[in-house]
């Protein structure tokens, strides 16, 4: 149990703080909406508050009920959360939009198990909607809450790990000021980012240090203990731009791999880089490529530099070899054909919109 004058201290101090530093001009600050707070929440939890703005007053715009979420297309959802990366979030949000029409009569669940329902919604962000929408006491602990309380309360726990977990989640429960959990959840998180920060913390000019044990303990840059990195692996797409006049080919990604439903070239995947030099591996492409255009001549015009996406476990490096054909392929009912203008309608995977961006004018 907590010492209840360091309890009364960390909060007195943090709301202290807060009154001073609060982060403004964050468009759900002030909203009462529970759907809309979710929405925020969803987003948030893929980018940071100034990437994920513009794209929450997107989604308002235009979803302004979860009636219009959850009848949108979802073609239309995916091509509006583009950029954000992890599609799988977007997909949940339809998801759960038609589970709070059909289960929920279209009205936001105001009880934390309720909430909890919702696909893409775990304990963090049940927690921070809760809070933030029906003042629920609970406490979203996110990276920034872990850091903070690791580092006031010298918690040496490795994150993520059972033993932590339990710990964190204790001394949330107990610090939390159950009566004005929405103010005291976002002083956290306006503190954790903005304060108490991964690297270098302004410590002298923090009004916690006085109690902080890793201030006083020389301990900031040891706290809070990370579990360390899972290996990367690496993986080549090798992108075809098979273009025909003014058109090009591409096809919506069905399998259960990264990126399902999104939208991309002619994709062979090797083993490793294609390099002039490996014939091997040219040998492979060049098979596959000539069984995809079932036999159609195709003169390689260009080989793209590598463009790479860091995904949570996996490196994409992807290379854009472009094309030409002088017809349509002869059978290929997975293939859309279209222009460079009609290609925009299309979400792709952000290492795809990268290269469209930079080539935009020179590839047809
Ligand atoms: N990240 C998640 N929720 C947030 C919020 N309400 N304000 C700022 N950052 C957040």
């Amino acid at each position: 149990m907590l010492d209840t004058e360091i309890i009364h201290f960390f909060r007195t101090q943090l709301y202290a703080w807060h009154a001073l530093n609060a982060r403004k001009n964050m468009p759900w600050l002030k909203e009462r909406d529970a759907y809309k707070i979710w929405l925020s929440e969803i987003i948030l939890q893929q980018t940071t508050v100034q990437q994920g703005t513009p794209y929450y007053l997107k989604f308002v715009k235009a979803y302004p009920t979860v009636f219009d979420l959850a009848n949108a297309p979802s073609d239309e959802v995916l091509k509006n959360w583009e950029g954000l990366g992890y599609y799988s979030r977007a997909r949940n949000l339809i998801f759960a939009a038609k589970q709070i029409v059909a289960d929920f009569n279209g009205v936001f669940p105001n009880n934390f198990d309720d909430i909890l329902k919702l696909k893409g919604v775990g304990n963090y962000t049940a927690s921070a909607i809760g809070a933030y929408a029906f003042n629920l006491p609970h406490l979203a602990i996110d990276g920034n809450a872990y850091r903070v309380m690791a580092r006031f309360f010298g918690i040496d726990a490795v994150l993520q790990s059972p033993e932590a977990n339990k710990i964190f989640s204790k001394v949330g429960n107990q610090i939390l000021d159950a009566n004005n959990s929405a103010a005291f959840n976002q002083a956290m998180m306006d503190f954790g980012a903005t304060q108490c920060t991964p690297s270098s913390p302004n410590c002298s000019r923090c009004p916690l240090n006085l109690n902080c044990y890793a201030f006083n303990n020389g301990a900031v840059g040891f706290l809070p203990v990370k579990k360390s990195a899972v290996a990367k692996t690496k993986r080549y797409f090798n992108y075809v731009v098979a273009c025909v006049g003014d058109s090009v080919y591409i096809h919506q990604r069905t399998e259960s791999d990264i990126w399902r439903d999104l939208y991309q070239f002619i994709l062979i995947e090797t083993e490793a880089p294609i390099e002039q030099t490996q014939e091997m591996t040219f040998q492979y492409f060049d098979t596959k490529l000539s069984e995809i255009l079932n036999g159609a001549a195709y003169a390689i015009e260009s080989r793209s530099e590598n463009f790479v996406q860091q995904l949570t476990h996996r490196t994409v490096i992807a290379t854009f070899w472009e094309i030409k054909l002088e017809k349509q392929i002869a059978s290929a009912p997975d293939f859309i054909l279209v222009s460079e203008t009609e290609l925009q309608r299309y979400a792709f995977p952000k290492v795809i919109s990268n290269y469209l961006t930079k080539n935009q004018k020179t590839l047809f």
